[in-house]
């Protein structure tokens, strides 16, 4: 098995991507981590990945806390010994903020969950990692961190802290990755194309947005969060130890257009 004896800490776990690594990773032997603000979803993932015979516990903890992403790592250390491999696949998008709010205090809170809570459990989980000499870190960024927000959709007015958000996540996982080269810790980030997850249900659950959203990717169609999963399965094993400041697109060609 590709993750024998490593314990998982995956953030967003009661989730789309986040929910197919915890249950991909504990398939692969890891001891699995499965945190998320829903204490239900964080329970259920859990719940899911123990009756398939894997090793999990459920945390409940909200990203954009300093104190709770140091309790995340705490607890995950404290059950399992160690914190091997992290995943920070907790996101929002600006619907998931009051649509009353200043555009302003939109971005902060888009911008505080995706990039500063990536950053935060990062801070906490690398410091056990330098500590045993390895580990790997493995980032959800996007393609929208890659390139402008999707023409003719009408999703972004260039003040959209999706994006932004994630093309922050791109540059700290290059500086971070070439930071911590030589500490035994690897940085590196998924840049997914459009997925048929939560996050993007508005869009696909309208059949002519999902048409052309799914005609924007070379192949025709959204990702899999299992697909996307597979992507960051490689890159938290110790096949990819070789690999880190690395940013690889998941998206069915979207990228290479
Ligand atoms: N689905 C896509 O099309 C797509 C594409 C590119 C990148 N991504 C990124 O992949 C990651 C996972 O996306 P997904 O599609 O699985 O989304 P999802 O909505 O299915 O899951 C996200 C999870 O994050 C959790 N979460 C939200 N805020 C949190 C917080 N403050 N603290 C802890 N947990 C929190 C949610 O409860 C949810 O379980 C996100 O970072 C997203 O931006 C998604």
């Amino acid at each position: 098995m590709r993750l024998d004896g490593k314990v998982a800490l995956i953030t967003g776990s009661a989730s789309g991507i986040g929910e197919a690594c915890a249950t991909l990773f504990a398939q692969e032997g890891a001891s699995v981590a499965a945190a998320d603000i829903s204490e239900d979803g964080a329970v259920r993932t859990a719940a899911t990945v123990s009756e398939a015979g894997g090793k999990s516990i459920a945390i409940t903890g909200d990203v954009t806390s300093k104190p709770e992403c140091e309790r995340m790592v705490e607890e995950t250390v404290a059950e399992f010994g160690s914190v091997d491999i992290l995943v920070n696949s907790a996101g929002i998008t600006p619907r998931y903020v009051p649509a009353d709010l200043p555009f302003d205090e939109k971005w902060d809170r888009v911008i505080d969950v995706n990039l500063k809570g990536s950053m935060l459990m990062s801070y906490f989980a690398s410091e056990k990692m330098k500590e045993k000499g390895s580990g790997s870190i493995v980032n959800l960024a996007s393609i929208i961190g890659l390139v402008g927000y999707t023409h003719g959709m009408g999703l972004s007015d260039g003040f959209n802290p999706y994006p932004h958000s994630k093309g922050g996540i791109v540059q700290m996982t290059r500086d971070m990755g070439v930071t911590f080269a030589r500490t035994g810790v690897r940085v590196n980030a998924l840049c997914p194309g459009f997925a048929y997850t939560a996050l993007t249900k508005t869009l696909t659950e309208d059949p002519e947005a999902r048409e052309r959203l799914e005609n924007l990717h070379p192949m025709g169609r959204l990702g899999e969060p299992m697909e996307i999963a597979h992507a960051a399965l490689f890159l938290a094993s110790d096949e990819a130890s070789f690999i880190t400041g690395a940013c690889l697109p998941v998206d069915g060609g979207y990228t290479a257009q």
